[in-house]
């Protein structure tokens, strides 16, 4: 019995010393790779976590697939600027890859033309002759009218936001009670829900397993095919009013585009398109400005310099326009200080290699996931004098004249630094001194501002209640 006990374990021992050689061999880090930890579970705050223990290129195994985080500034602007040209692809994504085909999600030529088209068209319609500039703040006044109190901020902008975006793509608001709006965002919350769930997290560790198992991730396309069909019927209507010489909107163009080209331009890209500008372009502006309303809140000092500064620049008889943001130092400082704490965007989009290059003393070979650790760049202490602290002096010389520094990058940095800054920016500006002029905010009695944050496709604040005082009746 002892004998056949001995080589039951010896071989026992043989199996597990055997896979874990083989596994060794599979993931070592070849010469020339960025070090890190030996092994990691997956997770965003782990990534967070580990930016300093191993310097400004540290690599990881996540799942079956070897990422580099880039930290600090400069690591940051040298892969995704000066090497831009090998940096700038996405990698594949198991979950998206049967559905994506955007812009968010594409490479090569179909991204290089989505991209191209997306620019200026919302150049055209952000800032060209059809200015978003009055819809802004058209939307603003629905807005102010849903305002009771206490409220909980997180539907009611969440709306406001995305009511920007169907103006820009649809060529039309929605009534906040709309039924049919109502759908529509449940629908991305659901979506945004399922992306960011461990089991979509696993279906992207490993999809060839999970493809067979039932769970969330199953739910997540049939998700998107629901949002598709929205808009499909969005679609099939601007067909029948569609007219050449008055082209209204995103969907206008678009039509315009496929009838003119016929190479990456087509329905399906244009779905996927316009669910791209949705995924990016709502949740990401909302939420900066949830996490606006409580640092007033928690520094109500800076609330009230801010009110002043709008006060004898703008005055109440009239709104705010984006060309008062250049004598409003003080509030444009506050906007930036906000994105830079805020950091909603921790970890930017992954990218990958597509060639194998050199990085700082490093080899990285083709096709390994890059991650822009934004955060790193947001809070370095070699780039701002008080990281960790929230400082509009961040953003204002001695003179108190408003400066940018080059470390200030919540839209990433480089070719694909984010496609719709322009209007993020200018919806940040229009929505916050709006409300700065209209409303003081402060916590219901009793409570106390939280600036915790909550992880899912964008940092945000965890969800709280908040008072708006009307300045002038
Ligand atoms: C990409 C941030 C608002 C559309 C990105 C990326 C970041 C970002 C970090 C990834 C860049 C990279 O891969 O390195 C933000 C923040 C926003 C915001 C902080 C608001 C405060 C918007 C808006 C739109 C938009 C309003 C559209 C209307 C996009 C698109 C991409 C993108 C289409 C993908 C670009 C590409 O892959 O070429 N954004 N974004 N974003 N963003 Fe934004």
């Amino acid at each position: 019995g002892f004998f056949v006990n001995l080589d039951a374990t010896a071989l026992l021992l043989f199996i597990v010393v055997f896979i874990l050689t083989a596994d060794y061999i599979k993931n070592r880090r070849l010469t020339g790779f960025p070090p890190g930890p030996t092994a990691l579970p997956i997770s965003t705050s782990n990534i967070l976590f580990v930016a300093g223990t191993y310097g400004d290129v540290y690599s990881l195994r996540m799942g079956q697939r070897w990422v580099v985080v880039l930290n600090g500034f400069e690591a940051v602007t040298q892969a995704l600027v000066t090497q831009g040209d090998s940096f700038s692809d996405r990698p594949s994504i198991p979950l998206h890859d049967d559905i994506f085909h955007g812009l968010v999600f594409s490479n090569g030529n179909t991204w290089k033309q989505q991209r191209r088209f997306a620019l200026s068209t919302l150049k055209y319609f952000g800032f060209g002759k059809k200015s978003l500039e009055p819809v802004i703040l058209e939307e603003f006044t629905y807005v102010a009218k849903e305002i009771s109190k206490p409220f909980n901020p997180h539907l009611i902008v969440n709306n406001t936001v995305a009511n920007i975006i169907c103006l820009l793509v649809f060529g039309h608001r929605f009534e906040y009670s709309d039924e049919q709006f109502k759908k529509l965002m449940k629908l991305f919350e659901q979506g945004t829900q399922l992306e960011v769930s461990v089991s979509a997290q696993l279906y992207n560790a490993f999809p060839q397993l999970m493809r067979r198992l039932p769970g969330p991730h199953q739910k997540f396309k049939r998700v998107i095919e629901e949002l598709k069909d929205f808009i499909r019927t969005e679609v099939k209507d601007h067909k029948q009013k569609w007219d050449p010489s008055d082209l209204r909107d995103y969907i206008d163009y678009y039509l315009n585009e496929i009838q003119t080209d016929d190479s990456t331009f087509d329905e399906e890209c244009l779905f996927m398109s316009v669910l791209d500008l949705f995924g990016a372009g709502s949740e990401t502006t909302s939420t900066t400005l949830r996490w606006a309303f409580l640092y007033m809140v928690k520094y109500p000092e800076i609330q009230e310099r801010v009110q002043a500064e709008i006060d004898s620049v703008i005055g109440q008889s009239r709104p705010p326009s984006v060309d008062d943001r250049a004598d409003l130092p003080y509030t444009d400082a506050v906007i930036h200080e906000v994105q830079r704490m805020g950091n909603i965007v921790p970890l930017s989009l992954p990218h990958v290699t597509n060639r194998d290059v050199h990085l700082r003393g490093y080899t990285i070979p083709k096709g390994v996931t890059i991650i822009p650790n934004l955060t790193s760049v947001l809070f370095d202490k070699r780039e701002w004098k008080t990281p960790f602290t929230f400082n509009p002096g961040h953003f204002l010389n001695e003179e108190g004249k408003f400066v940018k520094p080059a470390a200030f990058i919540p839209f990433s940095a480089g070719k694909r630094l984010c496609l719709g800054e322009n209007l993020a920016r200018m919806e940040l500006f229009l929505f916050f001194t709006s409300f700065m002029q209209r409303f003081t905010f402060s916590m219901p009695p009793g409570v106390k501002p939280v600036l915790d944050y909550r992880f899912g496709v964008t940092l945000s604040p965890v969800h709280y209640e908040i008072c708006a005082k009307p300045r002038h009746e």
